[in-house]
This record gives C-alpha cells, structure tokens and sequence, in this order.
C-alpha cells in the first residue's frame, strides 16, 4: 500500500477486485489538462501563502510541465495503483522531482480538486458544444433562407393541417436550438465558479488567496461553502438536462425528416453520406443517421435520470457516489456532439424534392381559408368555421375535391360568397396571409432569418 495517497492508516492490502471497482482512472484521464492546470494554479497560491518556496513552486511547475508533455505525446505511463487522474499526476511528480512533490497537495483535497478539474474540463467542453451548435443552426438558416419559395404541407396530429413553406419548418427546429444555445450560455456562469481552496469539507486552513486562483483559473467567482462547493454537481445535472432536451429537440426534427423521406412522403431524400444499405435487401436505403440521433435523447435522458438517481439521498459533502458523475458527463459531452455534428451534415446534404412536396398539397388543407373568406366578408368565426365544415362534408359527400364545389353549391351554405372565393383556392395567397411575426407569410419568414442572423452575429 506504499504508494497509496492515504495508505498510512492501513495495515491491509486492498482486494483487487475493490482496488478496480474503486479506481476512476480508465475515465477520469480525460482530465489530465485540467488536472495539471488546477495543480500549477495551486502551488502557486501554495507559494504566495508561504508554505513552498520559489524553488520548489518552480520545481513543481517544470514538473508538471513534463507531465502535461508526456500527456500530450500520449506517453504518459498509468501505473498499477493509479487510483484517479490525481494520483496518477502527483506519483509522476514525485517520480520526476522528488519530495518537493508532497507539498503540493497542502490543505488541497481530491474533494476540492476533482471538481475543479471538471469544472474546467466542461467550460472548454460546453465552448465545443456551443460550436457545434451554433454551425447546425447556422445550416439551418442558410438552408431557410434559399429555400423559402418551398411550400408544402404542415400536419399537426401528424393529419394534413394547413399549407406552410418548407423554410418554415425548418426554422421552427432551429427556434428551439437557439434557446438550447441560450440556456448553454446560461448554465457557463454557473459552470465557471471556482471550488478550489474548500478542501475536504471544513476549507482550507492556510490562508490560501482564493482569489489568486480564480484569476489564474478564469473562474467567475468563487465559491460560497466549502461543504457545498465539494459536493455541488448541479453544473453537472444541468449538463445532463441540456444535453437530453436539445438532443429531444433533434429527435423531434429527425423524426418529421424519417418520415418524409419514405416513399410515400418522397418529399426529402437522405445524402448517401448519411444513410446505410440493407444486407438482405438491395434496394433498401435507410435513414441510419437519423434514427440514431432520435435514439441517442434516449440514451441521454438516461444519463440524465441515472445521475439524479445517484444524487438522491446522498448525505452532505463528498461521498464516493460523486465519481459516478464523470461517465455521465463524458458520455453526454460524446454523444451530443456527435449528433449536432451529423445533424449538421444530414441538413446540408438533404435533397428536397420540391414537386411531391408541392404535389402532397390538396385543397382540403384550405378549408380554414375558405372561413377566413367568410370572415373578411363580416361572418363571425365560429360561424365561418361551421358554414366552411359545410362545404367540406359537401364535397366528401360528391366525391369532389373542395374546390370543385361550384358558386351555386356553395351559395347554398352562405349568400357570402361570391364569384372572388376562386382566389382561395392558391397555395400561395394561402401561406401569404401568415404575416404577423413568427407567421409563414415570407415576409415573416425572412424577418425569422434575419432574427437568427443577427443574433448569430455576435456569437
Ligand atoms: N476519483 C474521485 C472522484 O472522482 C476523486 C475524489 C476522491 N475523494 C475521496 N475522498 N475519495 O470523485
């Protein structure tokens, strides 16, 4: 047990099968970055406060300095009894400097440092995130914006509704990532606030300059209570939380895209890049891409209530529960970028079929238009809506399509219409009375656009 970080207390030797149940290493080297980037800000406030010397803060800093190269080279040899990523970077220090390396660890906890690197380890991971993120809405924009003269049909309870335009679908999914994008930004300032300096529970006894550390970390602040700031994984929760509603977003879109891409829909065909064969039938190209991003908010989700379910119940401070929280992260942090990346690629190479979209579009889908009618001619709504469901029935009944109905037919629900009702039946005249904001009209649509591009620009 002679290497162990707290072997004095024991006379027995661990299990192995405890001593690999307990070890986080095979995950937690992610953060090897941040762990060594925690270390050097620490002997340096080590150093301020008096307890190393400018020699050995140097001799500390060089040595993690070789430790960061023999990370980044990928040569950096874990050893048996490499606990975690903090154990196995203080043996190497040891290794390569000698005593001076049991200073570091003065008044520093794995409590307080572990949630400092994963502090630091998802600020630079929520900065990818939002990359990702923002080039998929960015896709999404352009595509809106060149394609706006696309109609084709909305469905709401996935029934055929009312005629919109193509960029408008489109945007509506892009609506819902940019708030993703703005809860990302929000959740950053929580992320960034320094638990260093808080020890194992009780904070530290040396009159560390927590301020120096956040300055040298670029945290925010820092943290309140050294009881909660060792414990709080709330950034980590709401990582979760974020991930599974903005990949929920993406499945909701991948699912619209499955279904029309099938050939009964053929309004949008998948890029080769982003679907897969069929071993057994030659003909088959499948929507893989898109299933698996509709699968992975599942995963996601999972993540996310399996780590709630880790938090739940656990008493005040650290417990070793806590390193449960690295997978989840991790693997949340892989996933979602993994979708936004193919998620991107599956818009920009998506083939859209502008003529069975077009065609796909019947004039039952005016019937509200044909109240509208109405109502511009002073009939009350729900009167408008009754004497237009008239019509429909009327039509069922003849076995005609709505606007077939002739004047005649349609004088004998309403002495309203007159001979201009013809101009209902346009598709165009339909989407272009949307005009007020958030509307289909393309007057409202590319005001969305404009909303996206400016509020891309700064970001
Ligand atoms: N590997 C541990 C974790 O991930 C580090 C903290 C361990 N602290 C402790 N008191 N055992 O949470």
């Amino acid at each position: 047990e002679g290497n162990k970080l707290w072997g004095g207390r024991f006379v027995g030797v661990t299990d192995p099968i405890m001593e690999k149940f307990n070890a986080s290493i095979h995950y937690d080297k992610r953060m090897w970055a941040a762990d060594i980037q925690g270390s050097k800000a620490y002997v340096k406030a080590l150093e301020k406060a008096g307890l190393v010397t400018k020699a050995e803060m140097e001799q500390i800093l060089e040595g993690m300095d070789k430790i960061f190269e023999e990370w980044s080279k990928g040569v950096f040899d874990i050893k048996a009894g490499d606990e975690d990523i903090h154990t196995a970077n203080e043996r190497r220090l040891k290794e390569l400097i000698g005593e001076a390396a049991g200073k570091l660890h003065t008044g520093r906890s794995r409590n307080d440092q572990v949630v400092t690197d994963m502090r630091l380890w998802l600020r630079d991971g929520i900065s990818t995130v939002t990359g990702h993120l923002l080039q998929l809405i960015n896709t999404m924009m352009e595509r809106a914006a060149s394609e706006i003269d696309i109609l084709f049909p909305g469905y709401t309870h996935m029934q055929r509704a009312q005629p919109i335009r193509w960029s408008h679908w489109i945007l509506s999914h892009a609506a819902a990532l940019c708030r993703d994008a703005e809860k990302l930004e929000e959740m950053s300032r929580r992320v960034n606030i320094l638990p260093l300096g808080s020890g194992a529970i009780a904070g530290n006894p040396f009159n560390i300059d927590r301020d120096l550390l956040r300055k040298e970390l670029r945290f925010d602040a820092i943290s309140l209570n050294s009881m909660d700031a060792t414990s709080d994984r709330d950034f980590v929760a709401e990582f979760l939380f974020w991930a599974s509603l903005c990949v929920t977003h993406l499945s909701k879109m991948a699912e619209d895209l499955i279904i029309y891409s099938t050939k009964e829909f053929a309004f949008v065909t998948l890029s080769d890049a982003y679907s897969t064969g069929s071993s057994l039938m030659p003909q088959k190209k499948n929507p893989d891409s898109l299933e698996l991003i509709r699968s992975k908010a599942g995963r996601l989700f999972g993540r996310c209530s399996g780590f709630l379910m880790t938090l739940k119940g656990l008493p005040s401070t650290y417990n070793k529960d806590l390193q449960e929280d690295k997978e989840a992260m991790f693997d949340s942090y892989d996933t979602v970028c993994a979708v936004l990346q193919v998620a991107t690629g599956v818009i920009s190479t998506l083939k859209v079929n502008r003529t069975a979209m077009e065609a796909a579009l019947s004039t039952d889908m005016l019937a509200t238009d044909l109240a509208y009618y109405l109502v511009r001619k002073g009939m009350p709504f729900r009167e408008a809506h009754g004497a237009s469901g008239k019509a429909v029935h009327l039509a069922e009944t003849k076995g005609i399509p709505l606007n077939q109905l002739t004047l005649e037919d349609l004088k004998t629900i309403s002495l309203l219409f007159e001979s201009d009702v013809s101009l209902v039946w346009n598709y165009t005249n339909s989407v272009e009375q949307y005009t007020a904001p958030g509307g289909t009209a393309e007057s409202s649509v590319r005001a969305q656009i404009q909303h996206i591009r400016d509020w891309l620009k700064p970001r």
